[in-house]
């Protein structure tokens, strides 16, 4: 049987449940994804979250998304986005995450066949992200010392331009870097991202780039400024085996009825 991943990306909730996003209830949203993932058969075996997980960055906040996360504490995984705070990140989910204070948090587990790195792209007060030497090295002595021979990377910010504008502008500095390793690494397969707020499917070197939907807000794909757009949120499901893996986007309408924004 495969070994299951859930990504969840992007969830920009607010101390205050009924604050907007943009004209969006991030928190509602998140909820019936959430439920989404309840209902899910068979269930992750990891849960990762590839950053922004509020838009405040409130300890409140952050408590309040390990609630409702707690059924999946056991196996979640978390880097950060730029719209979180390391601190108060690594304070409220005290036992996933190690380390101290504002140091980068990453992660590594293990599935049948696959090495699952999380980099960590953030810069504080920055929206666009960073991977520098030292993050290269870290995935490099990473690889050098698993026995998989696959492996795939989570991180907010693509590795990739995406042809929008003002997305690549706040986009992934040092990219290069990546695509270097990339090139000359045959076992990075699988990249995935969040930060754009919408699916998408590229390449860089040996690995397959996907971008994941927020379980909020979404943005176009094609807009040269920044333009909301009212997709329904959702998750991407990985499933890893041995011989490679699949992917999948689930969206709330595939369960239910479609949610409209309320007022
Ligand atoms: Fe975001």
């Amino acid at each position: 049987m495969a070994f299951r991943i859930v990504q969840l990306t992007d969830l920009h909730v607010f101390r205050d449940r009924q604050t907007l996003l943009k004209g969006v209830a991030t928190w509602h949203f998140l909820e019936q994804v959430v439920e989404l993932l309840r209902r899910l058969d068979p269930q992750p075996d990891a849960v990762v979250i590839t950053g922004d997980h509020t838009h405040d960055e409130l300890p409140e906040t952050y408590q309040a998304i390990r609630k409702l996360l707690h059924p999946w504490l056991d196996r979640l995984w978390q880097v950060p986005g730029n719209h979180d705070d390391r601190t108060e990140l690594r304070k409220a989910f005290h036992d996933r995450i190690n380390g101290t204070a504002d140091a980068p948090i990453r992660f590594g587990f293990s599935a049948p066949g696959w090495l699952c790195l999380g980099v960590d792209t953030h810069i504080p007060g920055s929206v666009a992200g960073q991977i520098d030497a030292e993050q290269i090295e870290w995935i490099s002595t990473q690889l050098q010392a698993s026995p998989h021979v696959r492996c795939a990377l989570f991180m907010h910010h693509p590795p990739v331009l995406l042809n929008s504008i003002w997305m690549d502008a706040i986009g992934l500095r040092g990219r290069e870097l990546l695509a270097e390793l990339c090139g000359a690494e045959p076992r990075i397969r699988l990249i995935c991202c969040g930060h754009v707020h919408h699916e998408s499917r590229s390449r860089q070197g040996h690995a397959a780039v996907y971008t994941t939907p927020s379980t909020g807000i979404q943005f176009a794909p094609d807009s040269d400024q920044p333009k909301f757009v009212p997709g329904q949120p959702g998750f991407r499901i990985i499933d890893l085996t041995p011989a490679g893996y699949s992917t999948e986007i689930l969206r709330i309408s595939e369960f239910s009825e479609p949610v409209n924004v309320p007022s």
